[in-house]
């Protein structure tokens, strides 16, 4: 096979946490497929996964568990190749933050850049919690308290080295313009440019001397490197840059992907572009940052306890129906809805009937008629053609999909694919074909141009689903070799005649659906009990009409409440908006992660723009963008209200939450 060169594919490390879900396993079976799909087109490929293990947080779990931080990671991070084995994903290397190997390299790369003057040592202010030991900024703390524990914190000031990100400012949006491939999907180029770049960088601080579960600076020990520089260079530590062997880093550097979720794509687009620009090194080719999972709206995430265990769904169903449901089900960078129902339909529909019974039925036919061997075909008709001429041409639509991530539709040309075999099934008939001598001579055509099709397909799904072309070949009588090869997935013809085929199992079995997500979906929340109505009079003209539009609509399901979205967000800025005296022009910010969010509100004549500054309000927040006074709004500030509107107050949450939660 040619070689096409080299091909280095990365996700981020995880952080170890005992329950990865689904949600992380998204990211890792996409960069794994990938891999599989590169390498089977003839690339050298490596692939980069790890754990990202140092930090505080981890410091605290392992002495509450009276073990010590290496312990307590070591015996997570064996879980974690557990499920990367069990979901069939396979790595070149697997980097541990607390390696060796990093821990040097990001001393390496931390004492180049200080020698270079990248980095300084200055002071970090900040504000500082003496129970909880962490160092908090203006913006994060809750009521000027501690975000973490609610405690009061203390102003203090803490030596520490900085990063010159903002000398490499301008050099980074130049570079981000000119290389459009660079950041993908290309909206969050501009989410980037406009949001964090053009707003301006702060020089970024990298160590820390009150955290001690970390890499230490080698010319400083009482500093930890903080985060980003101990993270991110795990992507060059891994191939052994600055060694004395870094023939794994001449071979694949720079990367070709770096895959991360969106809430991270801000870090691996400016912080790491820079380190990287500032070492002399090249940039990697393309940074794509995918959506997330989500269960009933919500970002998947331990915190909320909406996980759903990838352990348990493989164990159920088998890993290549999972890895199949998760690369089709959403389009790969936009956030997808998890749902069992959608799970179960894709494998009934997809799997067992589209893939499983095309497989299972052409076999059958061919034992049952033609005594299990594959007959020489004769003249194509039109019917043959437009079937060879579709299963011909799918992998050159697959490897286009492949090659800007879309997944999702790759998966889908190679079920049209699928789906045209079926009808090519219906539309010759062969228990017809079969009574006649003509017929008979006509049907070994059929059944060839059918088995040929399905060696054409088991060869496109294969970096999706690992395990079922196995299977299917040892139906087909295929044995893994040139007639299993990409290229060979690009020509017609050339299962040889006299292959001898061999029924077997069900690829999918079928799923009764109904019992199954009796069995497997967890009981949803109990609906707190509606408030008693008041029996006494309702005076007033909206109270009235509030109880109407009950009435009107009727109770609600716990499904209808789980659409509307309510998150905690923070007000940036505030102003009047000009020509009204009702409304109120805000920024507003859920996670850091996410875009500071434009929202108009009504409440000019109870609220001051300077007193909203700083609060924390509850926010509709996946309300459909509207435009008021010509500005844009993207949610809605909830406010209660009395009957006549003449008192007004905002609905806010407790002090001690961070922003960008969800109210449920
Ligand atoms: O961010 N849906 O680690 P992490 C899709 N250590 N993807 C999800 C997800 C969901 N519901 N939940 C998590 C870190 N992920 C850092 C990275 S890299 C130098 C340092 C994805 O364990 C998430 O988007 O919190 C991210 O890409 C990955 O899991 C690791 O997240």
């Amino acid at each position: 096979m040619e070689n096409k060169g080299t091909f280095y594919i990365t996700t981020p490390i995880y952080y170890p946490s005992d329950n990865l879900h689904i949600g992380h396993a998204y990211c890792s079976v996409a960069a794994d497929t990938m891999n599989r799909f590169k390498k089977l087109e003839g690339y050298d490929t490596f692939f980069l996964t790890g754990t990202d293990e140092h930090g505080q947080k981890i410091e605290r779990k392992a002495a509450a568990k009276g073990v010590t931080p290496q312990a307590y990671v070591d015996e997570i991070v064996a879980g974690i190749k557990d499920l990367w084995q069990l979901m069939d994903v396979h790595y070149n290397d697997f980097i541990r933050t607390s390696d060796d190997r990093h821990v040097k390299g990001v001393q390496r790369v931390f004492r180049k850049l200080f020698e270079q003057g990248d980095i300084y040592k200055g002071s970090y202010e900040g504000w500082y919690c003496t129970p909880c030991e962490s160092f908090f900024t203006e913006l994060q703390l809750k009521d000027g308290n501690c975000p973490d524990c609610g405690r009061p914190v203390e102003k203090t000031c803490e030596e520490a080295y900085f990063f010159k990100l903002s000398k490499y400012q301008d050099w980074l949006i130049d570079y981000i313009e000119t290389h459009p491939d660079f950041i993908q999907p290309a909206s969050r180029k501009n989410e980037m440019i406009n949001n964090f770049l053009k707003p301006g960088l702060q020089d970024l601080c990298v160590s820390r001397t009150s955290i001690k579960w970390g890499v230490p600076v080698d010319f400083d020990e009482k500093h930890t490197v903080y985060v980003w520089i101990d993270a991110l260079t795990n992507y060059i530590n891994a191939l052994g840059y600055g060694t004395e062997d870094d023939s794994l880093y001449q071979k694949y550097w720079p990367a070709n992907i770096h895959l991360v979720g969106k809430e991270i794509i801000r870090f691996h687009t400016i912080i790491w572009p820079i380190i990287l620009h500032a070492l002399g090194l090249p940039l990697p080719k393309q940074i794509f940052g995918h959506g997330w999972l989500v269960l009933d709206g919500q970002k998947m995430s331990k915190s909320l306890g909406n996980v759903v265990d990838p352990v348990v769904l493989a164990g159920r169903y088998g890993s290549d129906a999972i890895r199949y449901f998760l690369m089709r089900e959403m389009p790969f960078g936009s956030d997808g809805q998890f749902s069992y129902e959608a799970l179960l339909t894709r494998i009934n529909a997809d799997l067992a009937n589209d893939l499983g019974n095309l497989v299972s039925r052409t076999v059958a036919m061919v034992e049952k008629y033609f005594d299990g061997e594959v007959q020489p075909h004769g003249e194509w008709e039109d019917t043959d053609t437009a079937l060879i001429q579709l299963a011909e041409a799918t992998s050159g639509k697959v490897k286009k999909h492949m090659d800007d991530l879309q997944y999702s539709l790759a998966l889908q040309d190679i079920w049209a694919l699928i789906g045209e075999c079926n009808r090519y099934i219906d539309l010759n008939m062969p228990w017809v074909l079969i009574k006649t001598d003509d017929g008979k001579e006509r049907l070994k055509t059929v059944m060839y141009v059918l088995c040929e099709s399905i060696r054409i397909v088991s060869i496109l799904i294969s970096p999706t689903m690992p395990r079922t072309p196995g299977r299917i070949w040892e139906q087909l009588g295929v044995t893994e070799g040139d007639l299993t090869s990409w290229d060979s997935a690009a020509t017609f013809g050339l299962l040889p005649a006299g292959t001898k085929v061999c029924k077997g199992d069900a690829l999918f079995p079928r799923i009764d659906v109904k019992k199954e997500l009796a069995d497997i979906v967890p009981e949803p929340p109990k609906a707190a009990p509606a408030p008693k109505k008041k029996e006494e009079k309702k005076p007033e003209k909206k109270a009235e009409k509030a109880d109407n539009a009950e009435n009107a609509q009727g109770p609600i399901t716990i499904d209808d409440f789980a659409k509307v979205q309510l998150r905690v967000a923070r007000i940036l800025t505030a102003e009047k908006v000009e020509g009204s005296d009702k409304l109120l022009h805000f920024s507003v910010k859920l996670t850091d992660a996410e875009p500071v969010r434009s929202v108009v509100s009504g409440i000019a004549k109870f609220y001051t723009p300077e007193e909203m500054v700083g609060k924390q309000v509850v926010l509709v927040s996946n309300l459909k963008p509207a435009k008021l006074r010509g500005i844009l709004s993207e949610g809605m500030i909830l406010c209660a209200s009395d009957a006549e509107d003449k008192v007004l107050k905002l609905c806010t949450v407790e002090p001690g939450m961070e922003d960008g939660a969800y109210i449920r």
